[in-house]
């Protein structure tokens, strides 16, 4: 492997105490998502929104919960600066923390992630010195349905946001959309992409393609539930099986790029050009790995840095912006385009001539 070209240390002046702060606030962080993740999945977050505020006593009654531990869980979300105290023992939500975890339909609602860090980020990072002994993989698809069904749950928001906002200002695009074109979903999952574009757009059609047997099933459901059918179809196949060729105007990857297997990335670009019009758009929402180690500090990387490692034995390889270009331009696509969103995902666009 080539190293990266360039060093990074800690300043000099760091103290032996302030390091083992750092530490100790990485500790604090394990503890604030379980906390969060127990607030989200017990209704105790949710218990003291519906009341305003509320004493812990009155949640626990109001749950059928261990008034103790209740108690001992709003002492530690206050400390956690999650809730806020009002009084003795009575609590209420700290500031936007209702949008945050509670209201699943916010675009700034984070909660089913917490979810998956808890109930498999956990497990699955507990699982890593195993692992790493031989590189096994534990894959996305081998997660399960319900895994599935929460990784659709987390990116609802930006789905949104994506259909109605960063993608009819693509130059071009608003039109297309209008007038009513083709578009393809490298990598669906359960279709919520789609399902938010046709509903923004109501002359678009859509064709969803992805290897998870319970993300397209999960799609299926949700198409027959919202007479979409005939506006949107899907097929259990990967993106770097053949499509239909010269078919489609508009072709996106939504948080896939990373997770296709890198034996397979090549395929997909390919199959992707093969499927898109002459001067049809690839617009793809991925995370964008630091080239640099000076760059594994930024700011802007460290939701990528977290992915790359929490996804690390799923098989999952973020790539870099130079690998991304690579990959577009082995394929054929020109007019590559880069912008970031919400400060750590990075939108993509490339044309085919
Ligand atoms: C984080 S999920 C995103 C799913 C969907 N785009 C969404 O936003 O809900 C990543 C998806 O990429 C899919 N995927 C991985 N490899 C793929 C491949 N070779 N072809 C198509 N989809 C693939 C996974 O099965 C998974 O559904």
């Amino acid at each position: 492997m080539v190293a990266p070209p360039s060093s990074v240390a800690a300043p000099a002046e760091r103290t032996a105490e302030q390091q083992s702060a750092l530490v100790w606030s990485y500790i604090k962080g394990f503890h604030a998502t379980h906390l969060m993740g127990t607030g989200i999945d017990a209704g105790l977050f949710a218990a003291i929104d519906q009341r305003g505020a509320a004493s812990a006593a009155e949640i626990a009654v109001a749950l059928g919960l261990h008034a103790p531990y209740v108690t001992t869980w709003c002492r530690t979300a206050c400390a956690y600066e999650l809730l806020d105290a009002e009084g003795p023992e009575t609590f209420r939500l700290a500031p936007f923390m209702r949008e945050i975890l509670v209201t699943a339909s916010d675009p700034r609602h984070i909660g089913a992630y917490v979810t998956v860090m808890q109930r498999y980020g956990g497990p699955d990072l507990a699982d890593h010195a195993r692992l790493y002994r031989d590189g096994g993989v534990f894959t996305f698809q081998q997660h399960g349905r319900d895994f599935s069904d929460l990784i659709a749950a987390t990116t609802g928001g930006l789905q949104t946001f994506v259909a109605r906002r960063i993608l009819p200002a693509v130059p071009g695009v608003r039109a297309s959309l209008e007038a009513g074109c083709r578009l393809l979903d490298v990598g669906c999952g359960a279709g919520g992409l789609m399902m938010r574009i046709v509903q923004a757009w109501p002359n678009v059609r859509c064709h969803g393609v992805d290897v998870d047997a319970h993300g397209i099933a999960a799609a299926r459901t949700h198409i027959a539930g919202t007479g979409l059918a005939d506006r949107i179809t899907v097929a259990h196949i990967g993106g770097e099986t053949a499509q239909e060729e010269n078919a489609f105007d508009v072709a996106t990857m939504f948080e896939v790029l990373h997770e296709i297997p890198l034996e397979h990335r090549n395929g997909a670009m390919a199959q992707t050009f093969r499927a898109l019009k002459p001067g049809g758009l690839f617009f793809i929402l991925d995370e964008t790995y630091p080239s640099t180690h000076a760059d594994l500090r930024r700011p802007e990387y460290t939701f990528s840095v977290q992915t790359a490692y929490n996804e690390l034995t799923w098989g999952n390889v973020v790539p870099t912006r130079e690998v991304q270009e690579d990959l577009l331009q082995g394929a054929g696509f020109r007019d590559i385009d880069r912008t970031m969103v919400a400060g750590m995902f990075t939108v993509l666009t490339a044309r085919k001539p």
